[in-house]
């Protein structure tokens, strides 16, 4: 049987504070996404660098490193049909006052840096991000 496609989704601190990881997984599962991977992960600046590599030299990636360094999140692995695409139409677009309503963001962020969740923007992003977050998993 092949095996279903997957993505990765880092529940972020904003997310955790507010109390809101049972709500964020809650959309997934009952979207029908099966949860293939969980852990609560303390992001450090190493890490974020590698997982944000493309943003990097961004001005709005220094703040974003001190949000996403600044708490525990939650990181997920999720596998379903046409996952990658399904996760970020739930997420809704980047910055929560412009994500439609019924979306994770649209609904609860009123923000573009505190935005609660990531998911993985295509399948090559998230195997690259599924092998940096959770070695484990490889082989
Ligand atoms: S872009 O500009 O299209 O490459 O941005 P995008 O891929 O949608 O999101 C980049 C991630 O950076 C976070 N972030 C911001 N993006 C844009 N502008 C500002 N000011 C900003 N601050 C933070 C944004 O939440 C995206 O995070 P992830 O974790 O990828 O969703």
């Amino acid at each position: 049987m092949t095996e279903l496609p997957r993505t990765f989704v880092l529940i972020k601190p904003d997310a955790v504070r507010r109390g809101l990881v049972g709500e964020v997984l809650s959309r997934f599962e009952r979207k029908g996404l099966t949860i293939v991977a969980l852990k609560q992960v303390q992001v450090t600046p190493e890490l974020a660098d590698e997982h944000y590599a493309e943003h990097v030299e961004r001005d709005f990636y220094p703040p974003l490193r001190t949000f996403i360094t600044s708490g525990p999140s939650v990181a997920v692995v999720l596998a379903g049909d046409e996952v990658v695409e399904a996760v970020r139409l739930l997420n809704g677009a980047t910055d929560g006052r412009k994500a439609a309503p019924g979306t994770i963001r649209g609904d609860l962020s009123l923000s573009n840096r505190e935005n609660l969740v990531h998911g993985s923007d295509s399948a090559e992003s998230a195997a690259r991000e599924i092998a940096l977050w959770f070695p484990e998993l490889e082989g």
